[in-house]
């Protein structure tokens, strides 16, 4: 965990963006996977960045007063409770989640619909994001409600809503150290765990065989689970972006395309490799390979603080699409094959997204209508790929080759810094490990 003084400092910085007014910040409900089972419980992200706290049914609020001295962080959490402690494990409680957050009061979750509409009394503003859970959306209105009905005492009901995400996803789209490390780490398990795929992978395995080896690395090394569900596709399933089924048999000739990457405290790793089953690329597999390589080089070497979002998706298209002309897939210059946007038909999406707490992280894009500059502290993924399904105008010897090469990368001073590049991606690299 990050230490408790970061998440202090961060609900400093929020504090310090807020007016006066009130930030609800409630975590994840728990949910049904069927019947009586839960799936794991993965908390809000927001919530999480904010008090380091995991537990379900819990609320963060935070106060600010008339100025910046007058501000009140506030949990409301589960109760201890032995008899559910004997079955499920520990809970902090109010008591002791006041403690060890350093959180300034702390009460009861069943408490929270007397308590909450109390405390948003008299406050002209409330920071909450609307619509991102039907359920707490519902509450929301429903303490708002209550400070209404007692507007006749003379107290005065909010009368605006602030998106708490404007505030929260820019704090978030830059890391601090202790996060770096954190998605370092993440970063290094995820990249063992393709080592190990490369080297145990051979002609007659299965799909989850594979995906097997890198559910034992994460949990080996202390991640939490799988950041997303994991693709491991071989042959023809390669260019089905999201195939997640990983259950056919992997075939000698075929190449694999894995994407996968672990969860660790939270912070994710997103690292897609592609290579051949029986340890060996053919000649056309080779060159598709090499140029999403080439691709991806050029994609990387533009992140740099200063350079736009666009940058690296605008280099890496400009190099697939040369390629897609000269081996015959595209008709054109690079200029009317981008024009007329014919490269979708084997590259159709863009080549990378923010990561952090979430895989695909938040952050805005764009600001004031144009693509965003790199920034120190930034942390995004590099993943341009190429998928070539049957076609009647596709050479036949390219049919189902499906090539990704994703790597995460943060933005320092003077660049970047790739976290993933102990996963091999040159083809004698790879070649070398599996034999
Ligand atoms: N693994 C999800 C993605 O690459 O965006
Ligand atoms: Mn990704
Ligand atoms: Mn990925």
């Amino acid at each position: 965990m990050v230490p408790i003084e970061s998440y202090i400092k961060r609900r400093q910085q929020l504090a310090s963006q807020m007016q006066k007014g009130v930030a609800i910040i409630p975590t994840s409900p728990e949910r049904v996977r069927n019947r009586d089972c839960n799936h794991p419980y993965r908390f809000d992200s927001y919530f999480y960045y904010l008090t380091g706290f995991d537990e379900p049914d819990a609320v963060f609020v935070m106060i600010l007063g008339d100025d910046i001295n007058e501000t009140k962080s506030i949990l409301f959490c589960q109760d201890k409770d032995m008899e559910h402690e004997i079955w499920n494990g520990f809970r902090y409680g109010p008591e002791s989640a006041k403690e060890f957050f350093s959180i300034d009061e702390a009460y009861s979750i069943s408490s929270v619909d007397e308590v909450l509409p109390k405390l948003l009394a008299g406050h002209s503003r409330i920071y909450y994001s609307l619509g991102q859970d039907d359920a707490w959306d519902l509450r929301f209105t429903g303490w708002l409600n209550q400070v209404r009905e007692k507007s006749r005492s003379g107290l005065s009901t909010p009368a605006e809503i602030y998106d708490s995400r404007i505030l929260l996803d820019e704090m978030r789209l830059f890391k601090g150290t202790e996060e770096l490390q954190l998605m370092r780490r993440a970063a290094k398990i995820s990249s063992r765990a393709h080592c190990r795929a490369m080297q145990v992978t051979h002609p007659g395995m299965k799909e989850y065989e594979v995906e097997a080896e890198f559910l034992y690395e994460f949990r080996k090394h202390g991640a939490e689970a799988p950041a997303y569900t994991p693709i491991v596709a071989g042959g023809a399933n390669a260019c089905v972006l999201h195939y997640v089924k990983n259950s056919m048999e992997l075939k000698s000739g075929d190449l694999v395309l894995i994407d996968a990457g672990c969860e660790l405290n939270g912070y994710a790793a997103d690292i897609t490799r592609t290579f051949p089953v029986n340890g060996k690329f053919s000649s056309v597999q080779k060159d598709v390979y090499q140029l999403v390589l080439s691709a991806q080089s050029a994609a990387i070497n533009t992140v740099q603080p200063g350079n736009s979002w666009d940058m690296p998706h605008t280099a890496a298209l400009e190099v697939l699409v040369q390629g897609f002309i000269d081996m015959g897939l595209c008709q054109g210059s690079v200029d009317s094959v981008i024009e007329s946007e014919d490269y979708r038909r084997f590259y159709m999406h863009r080549t990378g997204h923010w990561l952090g707490l979430d895989v695909h992280d938040v952050g805005e894009y764009k600001q004031d209508e144009k693509w965003r500059l790199f920034d120190s502290g930034m942390a995004l993924t590099v993943e341009p790929g190429c998928y070539i399904r049957p076609a009647e105008n596709v050479p036949e010897h390219f049919w189902n080759i499906g090539v990704r090469i994703e790597d995460d990368v943060i933005v320092t001073n003077t660049g970047c810094e790739v976290l993933t590049a102990s996963a091999p991606k040159s083809v004698n690299e790879i070649e070398e490990l599996m034999r």
